[in-house]
């Protein structure tokens, strides 16, 4: 059994691989009406792309978006929306090698034991580039957002970088202006000059990446097998090489007492107002009105210069270094990738909400 598909009402199905003609996602349940165009989705694939900076991989695509169907005159019809990439950078013979080896760490080896046939070139399927027709169907959920709740603001910025975290204050103003998406000018120069030297050695580290949305209304999600909370961490898991996420404090909430975790709460002017944020913006699966906070942690790109043990095919010990063109950090190229699920998520949510209570608003405080 195969599941290509993520999503519950508002779903999308993405299709390709790294070194075939094209990929793409079609999007499934995105309301009629709304206002969408190429140039809004690219705006997300610029981000994601390929060759940006020395930090990223060099493949260089330009990671073109066409949207195929479900939309006329400017605007989604309630169809379903074809969006498609085109791949057009393909170097298939940096590949020879994995061809018959499998690189530690990577997916090569899990593949191949599943299905006992594999499309190795850039490692096919299990590429990041999958990651791109995810950011062409964020853009679609982003696009449906900015209609239905207008104040919604969604951005990712990396946190950590290898064993080094912000140096400082964070400076929101900061993100859009570095390599990296950091709050921070002077972290940006001190990890530049960690990863130019990751780089050239051939190496790479992990990283983590925060995902956070202001504005989102309190009322999305459904407790127990609908949590918001269970569908972010599955958005965020589902991005390759994620092996962590965390909702608020995450992991940390262990090491806090009652009265530090719980976020007291007193009435504002216009609702609850929260003293504090330890949950992530959700309660009993149910978003409380405040910021939706998501963490995932990438691991170090496995596709690395240095030789590593390995065997073959055939069931031979060899040894592989890996050619090619490769992110020496994928956390840098992650962040529009969660961003964009994020995006999906909430759009989702908000279609649940309404199939269950109709036209009642969300965020209302009363009885
Ligand atoms: C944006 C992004 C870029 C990536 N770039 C590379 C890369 O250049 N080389 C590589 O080996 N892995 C890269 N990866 C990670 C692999 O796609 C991933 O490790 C692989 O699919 C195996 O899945 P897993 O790590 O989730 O187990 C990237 C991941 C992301 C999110």
């Amino acid at each position: 059994m195969s599941i290509n598909t993520f999503g519950h009402l508002f779903r999308f199905t993405t299709w390709g691989e790294s070194h075939g003609p094209a990929l793409g996602a079609t999007v499934d349940g995105c309301p009629p009406g709304i206002a969408l165009t190429e140039e809004m989705l690219q705006v997300w694939l610029d981000k994601r792309k390929p060759g940006t900076s020395k930090y990223t991989t060099q493949r260089r695509e330009p990671d073109q978006v066409e949207i195929l169907s479900g939309v006329f005159d400017g605007k989604t019809t309630g169809t379903p929306i074809q969006l498609m990439i085109r791949n057009t950078d393909q170097r298939s013979k940096d590949y020879g090698d994995i061809s018959e080896k499998f690189r530690p760490g990577h997916a090569d080896i899990t593949y191949f034991q599943k299905y006992g046939i594999r499309d190795y070139r850039g490692g096919g399927r299990s590429s990041a580039r999958e990651t791109a027709a995810r950011v062409a169907a964020g853009g679609v959920a982003r696009a449906a957002l900015a209609q239905l709740i207008p104040d919604l603001e969604i951005k990712g910025y990396m946190t950590q970088i290898g064993p080094n975290g912000i140096i400082g204050a964070r400076d929101m103003a900061e993100i859009d202006n570095n390599p990296f998406w950091v709050p921070s000018a002077v972290t940006a120069q001190n990890w530049a000059a960690y990863l130019d030297d990751i780089r050239k050695s051939g190496s790479s580290v992990g990283a983590v990446v925060e995902v956070v949305a202001k504005g989102a209304p309190a009322g999305l999600g459904a407790p127990i097998y609908a949590k918001i909370d269970t569908d972010l961490a599955s958005a965020m898991m589902s991005i390759n090489a994620v092996k962590g996420v965390e909702i608020g404090e995450g992991m940390n909430a262990a090491r806090l007492t009652g009265e530090e975790n719980a976020d007291e709460i007193r009435m504002g002017n216009d609702g609850p107002r929260y003293m504090s944020n330890h949950a992530g913006g959700i309660l009993g699966g149910i978003s409380t009105g405040q910021d939706l906070v998501v963490r995932f942690a990438v691991k170090p790109t496995s596709s690395i210069l240095t030789s590593r043990k390995t065997i073959t095919k055939a069931g031979e010990d060899t040894d592989l270094i890996t050619k090619g063109r490769h992110d020496p950090c994928v956390g840098i190229r992650a962040v529009p990738v969660g961003e964009a699920m994020m995006a999906c998520v909430i759009l989702d949510h908000l279609l649940l909400h309404r199939g269950q209570n109709g036209e009642t608003p969300l965020g209302v405080f009363g009885e």
